[in-house]
Parts: structure tokens; C-alpha cells; sequence
């Protein structure tokens, strides 16, 4: 049976293995072991019998109006066994604890997340990730990742936005 729990520092090489292949071939955000000890109370981790870690996901906190999604893998012996799921479904929850009322995430496989209720939206809706991340990408003009929400998106831009920004992004829905 696997189970999830929150992740605690003595997990980081565990994660970091998770993560570094699909990191190698361009899936995954490379994570250091640094950056991920400085950052593993956003973790939770999939443990299987005898504590073996076989996947990972992460939740970054902007604020009760936004949180993200980040670093979702599972090991590819583990893939299609519900791992991924169980994962999204305790950041959610982890989400809902934090009274968060819109969670985003940029993916490449828009397909599984749209499976689980994630919906496109726009990337200009969402200007923390921009401010936090995107500013400083390289693929900013470029981005072949495709946003997605779940929940109210923030009302943080009037209702204005900005034309240079036209990166659709998926909104997931409750
Ligand atoms: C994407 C990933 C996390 C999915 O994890 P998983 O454990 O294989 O997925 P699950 O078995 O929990 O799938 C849950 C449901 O989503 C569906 N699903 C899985 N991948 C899918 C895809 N790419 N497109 C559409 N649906 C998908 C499954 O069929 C399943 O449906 P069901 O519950 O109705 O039977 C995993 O494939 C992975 O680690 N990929 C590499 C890293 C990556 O791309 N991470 C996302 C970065 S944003």
C-alpha cells in the first residue's frame, strides 16, 4: 500500500532522486539538494511498504490567494498506480489547511492534470508566478508549458491585462 505523508529533511536525497532524471531530459525544474532541504516543508512524499519514497510533489505558498503546484514526479516503476494522483490530492488538501482558495501549476502533461480537474488559464492572471519565476526564464517569450488553476483565480488584476503576456494557462475547477 502506498500512503503519503509530509516530507521531513532526512527524504531529501530520496526526492532528489526522484526528480533528477526527469530534470535530465528537460520534464522537471532541476532541484538541488540545497534547494530542496531549504524547501521541503512544501513536500509530501509517496511511501510505499518498508518506507520505500517512490514519489514526490511539492506546494509553494504565495499567499491564501495562490499557491503552485511544483515538482510533481513519480518513479517510473511506480508510474499508472495511482501515485500521482494520491500526490495532487494531498496538496490540495495541504492547500485547503492554508485556507488557499486558487492552486496553479505549469506542466507539459496538461492531459493527467486536466484528468483531475485542472482547466487552461491565462498566465497574465496569475502575476506572482510571473513576478516569482517567469521574469527571469529564458522561455518567457517562449514558454512551451501550459498553465493550469484550480479554484477562483486571484482578482489581483482588475480585470486589466497585459498584452504581452499571451501564455494560456489551464484553470482546474473544484
Ligand atoms: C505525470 C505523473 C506525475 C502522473 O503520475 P502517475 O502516478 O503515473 O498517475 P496516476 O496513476 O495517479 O494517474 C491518475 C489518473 O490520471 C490519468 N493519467 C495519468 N497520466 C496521464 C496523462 N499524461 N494524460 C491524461 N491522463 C493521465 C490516469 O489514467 C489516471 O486515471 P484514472 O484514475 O481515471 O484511472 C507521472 O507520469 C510522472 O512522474 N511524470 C514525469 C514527471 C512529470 O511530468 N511531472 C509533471 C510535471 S508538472
Amino acid at each position: 500500500m502506498i500512503r503519503t505523508r509530509n516530507a521531513v529533511l532526512p527524504d531529501v536525497p530520496a526526492i532528489h532522486a526522484i526528480i533528477e532524471p526527469y530534470a535530465n531530459v528537460g520534464t522537471l525544474l532541476p532541484r538541488t539538494l540545497a534547494e530542496l532541504a531549504e524547501n521541503v516543508r512544501d513536500f509530501v512524499v509517496a511511501e510505499e511498504e518498508r518506507s520505500r519514497i517512490v514519489g514526490c510533489g511539492a506546494l509553494h505558498l504565495y499567499g491564501t490567494h495562490l499557491a503552485e503546484i511544483r515538482s510533481i514526479a513519480v518513479s517510473p516503476f511506480h508510474k499508472n498506480r495511482g501515485v500521482g494522483r494520491l500526490l495532487v490530492t494531498a496538496l490540495m488538501e495541504e492547500s485547503c489547511r492554508h485556507s488557499v482558495t486558487c492552486v496553479c501549476l505549469f506542466t507539459r502533461v496538461p492531459g493527467f492534470f486536466a484528468h483531475l480537474g485542472f482547466e487552461v488559464a491565462r498566465r497574465e492572471e496569475l502575476p506572482d508566478k510571473i513576478y516569482k519565476d517567469c521574469i527571469s526564464c529564458p522561455k518567457l517569450a517562449d514558454c512551451d508549458e501550459i498553465a493550469m488553476v484550480i479554484g477562483k483565480i486571484p482578482a489581483n488584476t482588475n480585470g486589466l491585462r497585459d498584452p504581452e503576456i499571451l501564455i494560456p494557462l489551464v484553470q482546474l475547477r473544484r
